[in-house]
């Protein structure tokens, strides 16, 4: 009896090793693996948005991952990612369905009132995508009267909104409004500087207009006063001081 019992509990001690891998390291008796279990971080983001968050493989990759995967790793959590509508995000941290939102996500003053962001990771710019041949939208000010692609909830969406005589067509992804946007559906788009290059790299026939629309910061959100901003913040500070997150910058832009 004490043999089958010992093998069955060496046989659960095995199958809790292959489940939580983390919790395999170290010396192997039983109160250690308890308190050695990994929690899992839930990361909220919009995997369509190359090179920050996109699918490779069926594996979503880009450098929001990477630098969540970065940051779990340093403060002992298992990264989790759950990919959602862009909109879906701060409602997801804010009732606590995931843990924080990382997708490319500019700080603004709204967001703010709903969620707390740590410092920013990255600073980037709005830019304008129109198609090479016979576009409307020739500079900024055409966009005043132009049919305008954009992604829903995106500060894209929200710049545009604010330009009373154009009209905005929102789709659910990027890829959705560039396409839009070769089918002379919209006359332009509008979106965030890196995706934009990656659209345009995709589809032929589109380019980038020079003049940048808006400077903006990116950051990861957190629920309100949550204890992990502070966490993230110290790990963010050491990845971007160890060069970490340059690395994984160069690995996805490569200009
Ligand atoms: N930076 C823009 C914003 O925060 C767009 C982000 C879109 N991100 C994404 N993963 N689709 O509104």
């Amino acid at each position: 009896m004490k043999k089958i019992i010992s093998l069955v509990l060496v046989a659960v001690m095995a199958m809790s090793c292959v489940i939580g891998l983390a919790s395999c390291g170290g010396s192997n008796t039983a109160s250690d693996s308890k308190t050695a279990e990994v929690k899992e971080l839930h990361m909220a983001t919009n995997a369509a948005f190359e090179p920050y968050e996109f699918y490779k493989n069926k594996k979503i990759v880009g450098i929001d991952p990477e630098m969540a995967q970065a940051i779990c790793d340093k403060l002992g959590y298992k990264l989790v990612i759950d990919d959602m509508d862009f909109d879906a995000i701060i409602t997801a941290v804010t009732t606590g369905k995931a843990d924080f939102g990382m997708a490319g996500m500019t700080v603004t003053d709204e967001r703010k009132k709903k969620v707390d962001f740590t410092d920013s990771y990255t600073t980037t710019t709005q830019v304008i995508i129109v198609n090479e041949k016979d576009s409307k939208v020739k500079t900024i000010d055409d966009l005043a009267t132009a049919t305008i692609g954009v992604q829903r909830g995106t500060t894209g969406d929200v710049y545009v909104s604010d330009l009373k005589k154009a009209k905005i067509e929102r789709f659910n992804t990027g890829p959705d409004a560039v396409l839009a946007l070769t089918k002379g559906k919209v006359d332009a788009v509008v979106i965030d500087g890196q995706p934009a290059k990656a659209f345009v790299k995709k589809n032929k026939g589109t380019k980038i207009l020079s003049e940048p629309f808006a400077e903006e910061d990116y950051a990861i959100c957190l629920a309100k006063d949550s204890k992990l901003t502070a966490e993230f913040n110290k790990a963010l500070k050491e990845l971007k001081k160890d060069g970490t997150l340059d690395k994984i910058n160069a690995k996805y832009i490569k200009e």
